[in-house]
């Protein structure tokens, strides 16, 4: 691995392994999905517009078009703030998903760490005065952290760009942490739709700011970068019938990672009360590689600031699926014991 910061989990799946390295709800495709990505592909023969695409998510999200970037996934977003400005203090709060921090390297930036300790809660007083930019993860990957709104905004301030990262905030039901109907000059809310409407190889993801910053941050993207079928799945994830899907998906999340949490507390494995499709769990040394050798695939954690090789971050499956890593992880402690 030569760039842990660019380490993600679907580089830890091998065929026939079983999967719980990659966040992705773990459910078929909803038939009005299916049906818009077709009709995003019989639209391939013309150049795309997300303009449509924009205005359905901007009326889901209570806001004016003109708030709405689509982007190629939230990755795009986070390629887009970094190369937004000559950023003079750029901070990233840690543990969290490292392609933003990837992504200001990549800029030129030199990036300023704050990591925060166990439990991983955000203390906004740790956060230098001089930062221009400030990037957090609500709920984070990989702690499944949901910070409180009120805890975010504490970050706000004249002539700084804040950006929260909520590709996992359709987990949470009811998203009451949600930063999307609150406007702010400097405030950036990502979102995605890889993980709970499953599609990582469609690249659909979305901005929410203030105009002019949309405008500045439109300035920077590829053309066309948001495909047909991307915009489709926008528009149709937007719809009455996806808000009861997503609810119910985020329910069952729910009730999933129980199961997940209580079986790990049982076997006395530590573990941290995640509010997202994720657990970070404290394995022990060497346990990624041994599931590995078992066939099962958690997410290393070590490529994480702030976190080390005694923790995997486990994705929530359903139960039953959940028990084959519950199982292969109980042959380890017999065979550590025996
Ligand atoms: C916290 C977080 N944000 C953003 C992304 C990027 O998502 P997308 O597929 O929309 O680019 C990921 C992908 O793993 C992620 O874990």
């Amino acid at each position: 691995m030569d760039e842990p910061l660019r380490h993600h989990g679907d580089a830890e799946v091998r065929a026939g392994m079983a999967d719980f390295a990659v966040n992705v709800y773990d459910g078929p495709r909803p038939p009005w999905l299916d049906t818009a990505l077709q009709a995003g592909l019989d639209a391939a023969g013309r150049y795309p517009s997300a303009a449509t695409a924009e205005a359905a998510l901007a009326a889901r999200h209570g806001r004016a078009p003109g708030d709405v970037l689509a982007t190629a996934g939230a990755a795009e977003a986070f390629w887009l703030v970094a190369r937004l400005r000559a950023w003079s203090r750029p901070v990233v709060v840690h543990p969290q998903f490292t392609e933003p921090h990837a992504a200001l390297e990549q800029a030129g930036h030199r990036v300023t760490e704050v990591v925060l300790p166990e439990p991983f809660v955000l203390d906004p007083g740790a956060v230098p005065d001089d930062a221009d930019l400030v990037v957090i993860g609500n709920p984070t990957n990989p702690t499944g952290v949901l910070h409180p709104r009120a805890t975010i905004e504490a970050l706000l301030r004249d002539g700084r760009v804040v950006v929260v990262d909520e590709a996992f905030m359709d987990a949470v039901p009811g998203e009451p942490e949600t930063l999307t109907a609150h406007r702010h000059p400097g405030l950036v809310v990502t979102r995605s739709l890889t993980k709970h409407w499953g599609i990582p190889g469609v690249r659909a993801g979305y901005l929410l700011a203030e105009p002019a910053l949309v405008a500045d941050l439109r300035t920077g993207q590829v053309p066309w970068s948001v495909s047909s079928s991307a915009s489709a799945a926008m528009v149709a994830c937007c719809s009455r019938e996806a808000a009861a899907e997503s609810d119910r998906r985020a329910e069952q999340i729910v009730a999933w990672r129980r199961e997940l949490q209580e079986s790990l507390s049982t076997m006395g494995i530590h573990h941290l009360p995640s509010q997202a499709s994720f657990v970070l769990a404290r394995v022990g040394e060497g346990v990624h590689g041994a599931l590995r050798d078992a066939g099962v695939a958690v997410r290393r954690a070590d490529t994480f600031p702030g976190l080390d090789a005694t923790w995997v971050r486990i994705a929530v499956r359903p139960p039953a699926r959940t028990r084959s890593l519950l199982d292969a992880l109980s042959a380890l402690s017999l065979d550590a014991l025996g």
